[in-house]
């Protein structure tokens, strides 16, 4: 059974079950500050699930685009994804955990459906947790079915427990379907829902009956709901008794397209077969992975571009990531991403017509990217050369682990080109030490993700980064026309303005506030590069950042520079040139405190 027919029999299956058929929605949430993606089926049903009632009814059912990138660096491996198809059906106050459950058992071993023998399912339930009992009446249901206790799995809630999907909304115990590979127990607590390699877990019924509100409590659902996600990927897997999701047809026809590439693309005209070489295999599967992803993000009617920001940056990352593998493979020539993507548009164009709609945009958005991410690679190896005299003087012949963090963060320079080079010339790089830097920017950056998710997504938008990109240049520029005593005392962004305070004795003069402005604007229009490094606190210091007196600072900063104009201590996020920032306007110059002014300036 391929993707095509299992889609349409779980419609077919639960339509006949009395279930409305929805729109699977964008893979942009709206109004949605708590997520990037569309994570699973039940995203966009939030507000029903918390008591809306839907047009269509009490019981809905539909497949949904999503996207999880929780887990990138593990995408590589046999099975993860950071793309996937999830098919669900919902009930709004209609049936519960009986219901589910039975439906579910139906479709997964009945010959009429799926035919999945029973003697190769396992299922998990909640152990239950504090005033939450164990979920026995999930167990007795499985057990009428015909699942027998022992190959029921009680376990906690890090297992059997969904949502909410982002910090606040619905959510609650889960059980979840396995398929059993049929290999050896690892031992003898493995049951349904340990990780050995034995079990897949292929679809959840989730048993919504919370909701966790902004302060973290969770108050009871008026109303129970049911939420279910079945993988796609997954469970053709296992219909066609294969082992791992790039096994299937799903993923052929892109595989067969990168083997393609490979053979034309130098490499001594070397012809690869996935599954011959574990290293290219795991390259071949990232490939595979990123642009199924990138190509879907883009193909969204709600496509965002790359960027460093938010979903942007994720899009980045996908792109740059593919790139980097196709050159390991020595896939060479340009484009690179784009015929891939036009097998998977062309795959995936009838469940989802909007990728035949956005072709052109996705197949444009791949090049621009793919083409200045080969830049930045080249700027970086031209970099390397120029340290590469230096470097040869050490005599044990080792590249500093710091300056090859300093190659990957300011250029973009992959860890592994950086390996590479210097082995060609002899060389190893102290990669502990890389490693160590890479862990302090990660961590950087996580705290800037956390942010996002505390503050919501308006605190990242596109709006909100230029007014921080903003605060800088307006530093410099007082700095400039006031004098050196001028320091940031503090600034509050929203999407509409900016304020920004700042040490100073006198109200400032008409003139003085046009040629802070006219400063300002200059620098915007001269379309000045951003960028931003990590280095120690004394480091930025030493280079001339500006950085807030009094503030607490990690031993790692990061500084950003914009052009040669400002230099600044700061967490980001910037915009990458100010040719995007609009016009800057100071409305109004007023006290803020003794020797403070506060200004209030728009981008327009
Ligand atoms: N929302 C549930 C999941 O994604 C069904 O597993």
């Amino acid at each position: 059974m391929n993707a095509d027919e299992l889609r349409s029999k779980y419609i077919e299956f639960f339509k006949s079950k009395g279930h409305a058929q929805i729109q699977g929605k964008s893979l942009i949430p709206d109004n949605d500050p708590t997520v990037l993606f569309t994570t699973a089926g039940m995203h966009p049903l939030v507000p029903y699930l918390l008591g809306e009632n839907h047009p269509a009814g009490k019981r809905l059912t539909d497949y949904q685009k999503c996207i999880r990138t929780g887990d990138i660096d593990a995408v590589g491996d046999s099975s993860h994804l950071t793309f996937f198809e999830m098919l669900g059906n919902w009930s709004l106050g209609d049936y519960f955990k009986e219901g589910a459950i039975e439906m579910s058992f139906e479709f997964l071993t009945s010959p009429q459906w799926l035919g999945i023998p029973i003697e190769k399912l396992g299922v998990t339930v909640f152990q239950g947790e504090g005033d939450i009992s164990r979920d026995d009446e999930s167990a007795a249901v499985w057990k009428r079915m015909g699942i027998p206790e022992s190959r029921i799995s009680y376990r906690p809630r890090e297992d059997n427990w969904w949502g909410p999907a982002g910090s606040t909304g619905p959510c609650g115990p889960d059980s979840e379907m396995f398929y059993d590979f049929g290999k050896e127990p690892c031992g003898p607590d493995c049951g349904p829902g340990c990780s050995c390699g034995k079990w897949l877990e292929i679809w959840n019924d989730v048993f919504m009956q919370y909701n966790k509100n902004a302060e973290g409590a969770y108050e009871p659902l008026a109303r129970k709901c049911v939420d279910t996600g079945m993988g796609i990927e997954r469970t053709v897997t296992i219909l066609n008794g294969k082992k791992s999701v790039y096994d299937t047809e799903i993923f052929a026809p892109i595989i067969r397209g990168i083997e393609k590439a490979i053979a034309a693309g130098g490499n001594g005209g070397a012809v690869y077969t996935y599954g011959t070489d574990p290293e290219k295999d795991k390259s071949v599967r990232i490939i595979s992975d990123h642009v199924r992803s990138s190509t879907f993000i883009l193909g969204d009617p709600k496509a965002v571009s790359p960027s460093n920001v938010g979903a942007g940056y994720v899009l980045r990352r996908l792109i740059r990531r593919s790139v980097r593998h196709c050159r390991k493979l020595g896939i060479a020539g340009s484009p690179l991403l784009s015929p891939i993507a036009e097998i998977i548009v062309d795959q995936l164009k009838g469940p989802y017509p909007e990728l035949l709609e956005n072709r052109a945009f996705i197949i444009d958005e791949l090049n621009k990217e793919e083409e200045k991410f080969l830049e930045t690679l080249q700027k970086g190896e031209h970099e390397f050369e120029k340290l590469l005299p230096n470097l040869l003087k050490d005599p044990r012949k080792i590249m500093s682990g710091r300056l090859a963090f300093k190659l990957y963060d300011t250029y973009g320079f992959p860890i592994e080109l950086t390996e590479e080079l210097a082995a060609e010339n002899g060389m190893t790089v102290n990669r502990a030490e890389f490693d160590e830097a890479f862990k302090k920017h990660q961590e950087l950056s996580r705290a800037g993700s956390e942010q996002v998710f505390k503050g919501g997504l308006s605190d990242h938008s596109e709006t909100t980064t230029r007014y921080h990109t903003a605060t800088h240049l307006l530093q410099k520029a007082l700095r400039m026309v006031l004098g050196d005593h001028v320091a940031q005392k503090g600034s509050n962004i929203t999407a509409e303005r900016m304020r920004f305070d700042f040490s100073h004795n006198a109200p400032m003069t008409a003139e003085e506030i046009a040629k802070v402005q006219e400063i300002v604007n200059q620098q915007i229009q001269r379309d000045l590069p951003v960028k931003m490094e990590v280095m120690s606190l004394d480091e930025a210091k030493a280079s001339g950042a500006m950085a807030l007196f009094g503030e607490k600072y990690e031993s790692q900063v990061k500084v950003y520079s914009i052009g040669d104009f400002s230099k600044e201590v700061c967490g980001g996020p910037h915009v990458e040139h100010t040719g995007t920032m609009g016009k800057f306007i100071i409305q109004k110059e007023q006290s803020s405190s003794a020797g403070v002014r506060r200004i209030r300036a728009v981008l327009e």
